[in-house]
Order: structure tokens, then C-alpha cells, then sequence
């Protein structure tokens, strides 16, 4: 069971009486990177949003079935029986547009998730949270002489990995990735890539994408959704070389999505 992170059983999650993830059982891998692919519109984001606790902030928005966090102490958490807040600070977001909070410095945005749960840090604690996380996305450099500057004076690259240190920061099991790259340009996108390469070491990373290449290059395990279901799932070259299902192939071969 240890090398599973995140198992999810029956989960269904609709939006006012409309079913948009239909019975999904899925494992996730520690310290690899999942993607999630599939057309737009099949439930992705919804799928991830469920697995802390996001969705049921929308609207009319409704959960069944179970997601249960296996923590390194094999202690297993059922994640609809706990505070949110815990569960979110367990599992990390990053959405598809770079979001620093505007009013906040670089400093601030790494620790926001300390600021915003009311956790008082020793400055001691929050330097050395900063650095590290900063460290840990590549940004460290570029920004250690301007950590008082707000954050959106930086680059859309420079902000996505901000988002990812701000996640960073709470030391969480897991970080899910809504399509991180979708609004930046090429070479942004290579350095985020080279970035959640580095980080499966000390993270389980799901990352949502209907990028093929992009999921091909990074990913170890391959998630294929179709309209709200979860049709294939393995290792990435089982997946990309042999697919089992007609809709995988279509999707992989660029004739549906
Ligand atoms: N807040 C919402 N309210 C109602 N329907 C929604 C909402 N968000 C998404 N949907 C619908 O749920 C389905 C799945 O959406 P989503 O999970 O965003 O798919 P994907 O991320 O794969 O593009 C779509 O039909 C979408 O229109
Ligand atoms: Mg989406």
C-alpha cells in the first residue's frame, strides 16, 4: 500500500444534478508524476478539484464515492472526513493562470498559506521556508534581491513558479497542477517542465494536461478521461506504445480532443 499516495474509490462529482465524473477509481503513484489527459471538457479539473476538496466550493457542486490520502505513515486519511483546511494544506494546488496575490511581496506570496491559516512563523522559520522554496523552483536567484517587490512584477513564468513555491512552502504530500503551463510561452513552459522533473523526489506530482507531448515527456503514469469517465490508466509508455482502448489512441494520435 505505501506506494500508493492517493486512491480514489466510486468517486462521482456533479455540478447541480449533471454528473461530470462518473465512478472513478484511481491510485496514485508516490513520488511520480501522474498526467491527467483527456479532451476539454471531460472532468479533469473537476476530478483533481475533488481530490482536496475544491469542488464542493462551486456552486451546487456535490461529491460521492471516497479519496483517501496515504500518508509515509501508512496512517490513512479519509480526506470528506477531515477539515478541509488540513486536507488542503496535504494537497497543493496550481491553477492554469499564474495567481500571486497581488497585494502581497515575493516573501509573502511563498508564505501565504502560513498567513492565511493564522500558523505564526518565527522570521527565522519564514526566511528559511522563502529560501528553501524558492530554491527548490529555480527562482531563488532571480528574485533573492527584490523579495519586498510584489510578485505580479514578475514574468508569467517567473509568477507560475512562484504559485509552485507558494504550494511548496506548506511541505504538502501532493501537488495537483491544472494545466500549469497552458498560458505561458515555450521556454517557460521547458523550465516548468525541467522544474516538476526535479521535484517528484520530494513530491507525488499530479499534473492535468491535454498537452500529448508535454504529458509523453514528463509524466510516469498516464490518466486518459472521457466525458466524465476514467477509461485508461498505467505506466506512460504502456499507455503512448500500446493503448487498450480505441478513444486512448484517437486521443494520442490527435483525432479526437
Ligand atoms: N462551475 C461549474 N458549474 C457547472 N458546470 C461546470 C462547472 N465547471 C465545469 N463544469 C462542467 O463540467 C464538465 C467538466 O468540466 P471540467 O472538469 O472543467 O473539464 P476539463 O478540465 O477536462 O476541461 C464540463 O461539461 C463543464 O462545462
Ligand atoms: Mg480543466
Amino acid at each position: 500500500m505505501s506506494d500508493i499516495v492517493l486512491k480514489t474509490e466510486n468517486l462521482t462529482a456533479s455540478y447541480d444534478e449533471h454528473i461530470v465524473v462518473k465512478n472513478v477509481n484511481l491510485s496514485i503513484i508516490r513520488n511520480k508524476i501522474t498526467a491527467i489527459m483527456g479532451p476539454s471538457g471531460c472532468g479533469k479539473t473537476t476530478l483533481i478539484r475533488c481530490f482536496n476538496r475544491m469542488h464542493e466550493l462551486s456552486p451546487k457542486a456535490k461529491v460521492e464515492g471516497k479519496v483517501l490520502l496515504i500518508e509515509n505513515s501508512n496512517e490513512i486519511i479519509d480526506v470528506y472526513s477531515v477539515d478541509p483546511m488540513l486536507v488542503r494544506r496535504k494537497i497543493g494546488m496550481v491553477f492554469q493562470k499564474p495567481n500571486p496575490f497581488p497585494t502581497m511581496s515575493i516573501y509573502e506570496n511563498v508564505i501565504a498559506g502560513y498567513i492565511l491559516n493564522g500558523i505564526k512563523l518565527k522570521k527565522s522559520e519564514a526566511d528559511e521556508i522563502v529560501e528553501e522554496s524558492l530554491k527548490k523552483v529555480s527562482l531563488w536567484d532571480e528574485v533573492k534581491d527584490r523579495l519586498r517587490k510584489k510578485g505580479t512584477f514578475l514574468s508569467g513564468g517567473q509568477q507560475q513558479r512562484l504559485c509552485i513555491a507558494r504550494a511548496l512552502a506548506m511541505k504538502p504530500d501532493i501537488i495537483l497542477l491544472d494545466e500549469p503551463t497552458s498560458a505561458l510561452d515555450p521556454v517557460a513552459t521547458a523550465k516548468i517542465e525541467e522544474l516538476i522533473e526535479q521535484l517528484k523526489d520530494t513530491v507525488t506530482i499530479v499534473i492535468v494536461t491535454h498537452n500529448v507531448g508535454q504529458a509523453g515527456r514528463i509524466s510516469d503514469y498516464v490518466a486518459f478521461m472521457y466525458l466524465g469517465e476514467l477509461v485508461e490508466y498505467g505506466p506512460t509508455d504502456v499507455i503512448f506504445t500500446r493503448p487498450s482502448h480505441e478513444k486512448t489512441e484517437e486521443f494520442l494520435t490527435g483525432k479526437i480532443g
